[in-house]
């Protein structure tokens, strides 16, 4: 809020000097030299200036006090105003204000292959290279050092990593029961093009987000011919041919056949390492490292998910997919939505950035691919063509516009969403899909630094002053009950 700043400034400087004015005459101060100048008319003129003087005072900070009540009102961060560049120590702590100012800074990729030299940490410099421009995205060897992603994979195997993706999802089945859809209707969502038939690609899409597991074209062909689904053999389904199917019958053949691990979208074991006051030194410096290397408000970092650690053992593998979601009205952000009072339909992770580090050096396989980084267009369909799906990182990472090789202490880091051209995030970025491709040789070990923001400006602001009133309130009860708590080498959170 700016108008409680300037209101007692104007008051203490302007109006005071001159209130002793109209209590004296003005002959009084000033010594007469012509009698003209003590007239009575004189003394009228100087009134009605000194009136004039004073309506305007008041004209002036009523205008400022309402023009910066409706700013606040409509959060307005596109206009610039003078009252905005004021000097930071002039800046009433109020809440809603500390958003206001803030342009992502978008790190220039110039062209591909590009090195910039960055000062990360002291006495050092790094090289960063342009790896691709669609997505942003670039390399740092050496950002992590030996030790660290040493007592980062320790730090992660004392806490205990877990199943990235469970085998069966269940709960699927609900929610399509409660949506009540007709054969028809689910019919007419799986056919992405509109055609009236399911083809190979739309049918192998849906089930991946559906269950999670990972079909083969040959997968589907098997499980038409167990099911007989595809009674004319054209490969493709007919609304007719569809409607035979019960609701879940792809999912129960495959179950009776039985999934393995490697038919999941993600074979892998990760944890999460929390990165706040209290953690190890080596979690807080890679935090601050990466607000470095983003150049994004440390506020922004410090409220953004902790660190994923992700072991993948021989055999393991990611396929592609968006580590973020698209910006569609009806979706919310995971991490704004319990302050966004909208109750939106829908959920999606808002990962503006991803930092992936390499936390060893994998002998054989397990490149992260980006199939169509720098492609000159993005076309969903042609993805999955005559039997070759470029998301499947299992085979056909060899055909991925781009590959990068673990090696310990690299950080790749990529912008998941496009710029807004005004300083915040935009649409998503489709060329920014990516995957992990198969550990052919040992294991593999990685982290992840998502920065989450919400593309939605008001909700990512809304959320960060919820989450300060909630820090004042602890740390205030924190320092009535035990000061100690607050100091962090106290307790060592994992
Ligand atoms: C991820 C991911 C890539 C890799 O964890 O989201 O995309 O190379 N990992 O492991
Ligand atoms: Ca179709
Ligand atoms: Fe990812």
């Amino acid at each position: 809020m700016t108008d409680h700043q300037e209101t007692p400034d104007a008051e203490g400087t302007t109006p005071s000097g001159s209130a002793t004015l109209p209590l004296q005459p003005p002959c009084e101060r000033l010594s007469c030299h012509k009698s003209s100048v003590c007239s009575r008319s004189y003394f009228v003129v100087v009134m009605v200036f000194f009136h004039v003087y004073i309506i305007n005072v008041i004209a002036l900070l009523f205008y400022v006090h309402y023009s910066s009540g409706q700013e606040d009102a409509s959060r307005s961060r596109d206009a610039p105003s003078s009252a905005h560049q004021r000097p930071e120590s002039r800046r009433p702590p109020s809440k809603p204000e500390f958003l206001r100012d803030v342009s992502l800074t978008r790190i220039e990729g110039i062209r591909v292959g590009h090195v910039q030299r960055v000062s990360l940490v002291p006495g050092k410099v790094h090289e960063m290279r342009t790896l691709s421009l669609k997505p942003l995205l670039f390399e740092i060897p050496g950002f992590l050092s030996a030790d660290e992603c040493r007592v980062v994979m320790q730090l992660a195997q004392l806490k205990g990593l877990m199943e990235s993706q469970l085998m069966v999802q269940d709960g699927q089945e609900e929610l399509a029961k409660e949506l009540n859809l007709s054969p028809e209707e689910i019919f007419n969502l799986l056919d992405i093009n509109q055609d009236g038939q399911l083809q190979l690609h739309e049918i192998l899409t849906h089930s991946r987000v559906r269950d999670g597991i990972w079909l083969t074209p040959e997968n589907l062909r098997e499980i038409y011919a167990g099911l007989k689904a595809d009674k004319d053999g054209n490969g493709l389904l007919s609304l007719e041919e569809f409607r035979l199917l019960s609701n879940d019958a792809f999912q129960r053949f495959l179950l009776q056949r039985g999934v393995k691990r490697s038919q999941l979208v993600r074979n892998s074991r990760h944890t999460w390492l929390y990165q706040g006051k209290g953690a190890h030194q080596v979690l807080q410096d890679i935090k601050a490292r990466v607000t470095r290397l983003t150049r994004l408000p440390p506020t922004l970092v410090d409220l953004s998910e902790p660190l994923q650690v992700v072991r993948y053992e021989e055999g393991g593998h990611y396929h592609a997919h968006h580590d973020s979601g698209p910006v569609y009205p009806e979706t919310a952000c995971t991490h704004t939505r319990l302050a966004a009072n909208t109750s939106t339909p829908f959920e999606t992770s808002c990962r503006y950035i991803t930092v992936l580090f390499y936390l060893n050096s994998v002998e054989g396989g397990g490149e992260t691919a980006f199939p169509v980084a720098d492609n000159r267009t993005y076309d969903e369909v042609s993805l999955i063509q005559n039997d070759v799906d470029l998301l499947d990182t299992r085979r056909n990472c060899d055909k991925s516009n781009l590959r990068v090789k673990p090696n310990k202490g690299t950080a790749v880091f990529w912008y998941n969403y496009l710029s807004d051209g005004r300083g915040w995030v935009g649409e998503q970025d489709e060329y920014a899909l990516h995957g992990g491709c198969v550990v052919t040789h040992g294991t593999k070990w990685v982290a992840n630094k998502w920065i989450n923001i919400d593309p939605d400006y008001q909700r990512q602001a809304r959320y960060q002053e919820l989450v300060s009133q909630q820090q004042e309130e602890e740390d205030d009860e924190g320092l009535t009950l035990n000061p100690d708590i607050q100091s962090p080498d106290i307790h060592q959170d994992l």
